[in-house]
């Protein structure tokens, strides 16, 4: 596995896809800032970490050609790695919120970027970004955010961190090269944020509803049961979860 560990830079995500153009990369190589002056959110957001008490890394991974209509498989995947190296750790109420937040007792631990490259109509690869509130206790306004010490009182060792998150990784992306689709999807939803629970969400038009999350569609629209029983699939840019 080649780590390439940098004291600052403006993103991972940004400095890894430009370092893909260059030359061509082993799969799980991984880019570590300490800091990172531009990092990048979901939507267009900034990511936020202080200096050198979080883990904010990106890891390359080659598919040869995965269709585009399999993206959100790449996402669950991702989500379940995290996951499951916090389980293994003891993190407690650790759930997912569409479509790939991290959480534990409601706050926000972890938030991931996946820019994926595009060639003849498919994906040819992915840049997984994950940035992940370790060491971090002061959360100035940000009150739905979290860290791994804030919920144990443990201070840890960010590579040993980084290390079990990429070794889950590959476990899960062989599970998805191998087609283990359904496994994946089940899993997923097992552990998705406020399922078959009375939730208030928001859409674009500013219009607030109730309704109940089901799961996901395979294209990784989330599908609420609304008060009418009927089920609708909503994008990101279509609906925000209100908690
Ligand atoms: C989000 O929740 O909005 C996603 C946050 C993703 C942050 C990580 S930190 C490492 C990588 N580099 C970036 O610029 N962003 C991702």
């Amino acid at each position: 596995m080649r780590i390439i560990k940098l004291s600052a830079t403006k993103s991972t995500n940004s400095y890894l896809r430009e370092l893909c153009t260059q030359e061509n990369l082993d799969d799980y190589t991984v880019v570590i800032a300490g800091e990172q002056t531009e990092g990048r959110g979901q939507m267009g957001t900034q990511w936020q970490a202080q200096s050198n008490k979080n883990l904010t890394f990106s890891v390359f991974k080659s598919y040869g050609k995965m269709e585009i209509e399999g993206q959100f498989y790449i996402s669950m995947v991702v989500a379940l790695s995290i996951l499951k190296t916090l389980q293994m750790l003891s993190i407690s109420g650790l759930k997912v919120k569409w479509p790939n937040d991290i959480l534990s007792a409601e706050k926000k631990i972890c938030g991931v970027l996946i820019e994926n490259v595009i060639k003849q109509r498919h994906i040819s690869a992915s840049v997984v970004g994950i940035g992940l509130n370790v060491n971090q206790t002061q959360f100035e306004n940000l009150p739905k955010a979290s860290s791994l010490k804030s919920i144990t009182g443990i201070h840890y060792n960010l590579d040993e961190l980084a290390i079990l998150i990429i070794k889950r990784l590959k476990v899960y992306f062989d599970k998805l090269a191998s087609g283990q689709f359904q496994e994946i999807k089940r899993a997923y939803e097992s552990h998705l944020f406020r399922k078959n629970k009375p939730s208030t969400f928001k859409s674009s038009a500013g219009n607030t509803f109730v309704g109940f999350i089901t799961g996901v569609s395979d294209s990784g629209k989330l599908e609420i049961l609304e008060e009418n029983q009927v089920t609708k699939l909503y994008d990101l840019k279509e609906v925000s979860l209100l908690y």
